[in-house]
């Protein structure tokens, strides 16, 4: 299974992929922890992405492109991937597709979340990720367990200002990508609003249609 999950800041993507790429046994590729953990360690790459993912702005396409690219083309993606946050803009979504005409290969589904602007904020606001393992937690929507309260962290671009640049963003650049995908029969629409376990069960079904291809 190739596919993409596509939404709005806090829609849900990376706790969604965390689920789901157990069902299908296929790595979880998160552009935005990529960039994370290139900004955490200090890299080049990491050094230009900062200022751009501390505003809520996107990175440039020159960097992500070829970060994504590389990704996809190492031994554990060979048969399917899960992208969550990439492609974000139209040379990205290209980008992808040339790349996957070169392998001979070609993507099976693309997942909308949709969730409304004004529910946005509260969940990006109580988000908490552990740096340990990974999870994603909400401080009222999926309270972490009191063993891991003290090493969780509040990503810096979960403040008020930069999730009304990243929202603006998403409705300026992503979001034109999707009719992309619908004209091509890709795209699989999924209410994001409910208990993550229900929307879970919504995309489940949602991908159940789905033909992959080898
Ligand atoms: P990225 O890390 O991709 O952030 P994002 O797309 O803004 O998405 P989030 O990670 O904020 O949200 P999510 O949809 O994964 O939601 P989550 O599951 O955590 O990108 C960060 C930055 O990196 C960008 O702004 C940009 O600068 C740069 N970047 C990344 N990719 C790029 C690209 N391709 N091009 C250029 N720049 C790029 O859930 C959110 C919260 O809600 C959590 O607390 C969770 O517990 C809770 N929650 C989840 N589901 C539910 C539910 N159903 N009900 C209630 N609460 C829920």
């Amino acid at each position: 299974m190739r596919m993409i999950l596509i939404g709005p800041p806090g829609a849900g993507k990376g706790t969604q992929a965390q689920n789901l790429v157990t069902t299908f046994g296929i790595p979880h590729i998160s552009s935005g922890d990529m960039l994370r953990e290139a900004v955490a360690a200090g890299t080049e790459l990491g050094k230009t992405a900062a200022d751009f993912m501390k505003r809520g702005a996107l990175v440039p396409d020159d960097v992500v492109i070829g970060m994504v690219i590389e990704r996809i083309g190492k031994p554990d993606c060979a048969r399917g991937f899960m992208l969550d946050g990439f492609p974000r803009t139209r040379p990205q979504a290209e980008a992808l597709d040339e790349a996957l005409t070169r392998a001979g290969v070609a993507l099976d589904a693309v997942v909308l979340i949709e969730v409304a602007d004004e529910l946005i904020l509260e969940r990006v606001s109580g988000r908490r990720s552990d740096p340990v393992t990974g999870a994603i937690y909400h401080i009222k929507y999926k309270p972490p367990p009191a063993d891991v309260v003290d090493r969780l962290v509040h990503r810096a671009d979960d403040t008020a200002v930069a999730c009304t640049e990243r929202l603006d963003k998403y409705h300026r650049d992503t979001a034109p990508i999707i009719p992309f995908y619908a004209a091509r029969g890709l795209l699989k629409r999924v209410d994001g609003v409910g208990a993550p376990e229900e929307v879970l069960m919504r995309i489940s079904a949602a991908l159940q249609t789905v033909q992959v291809a080898s």
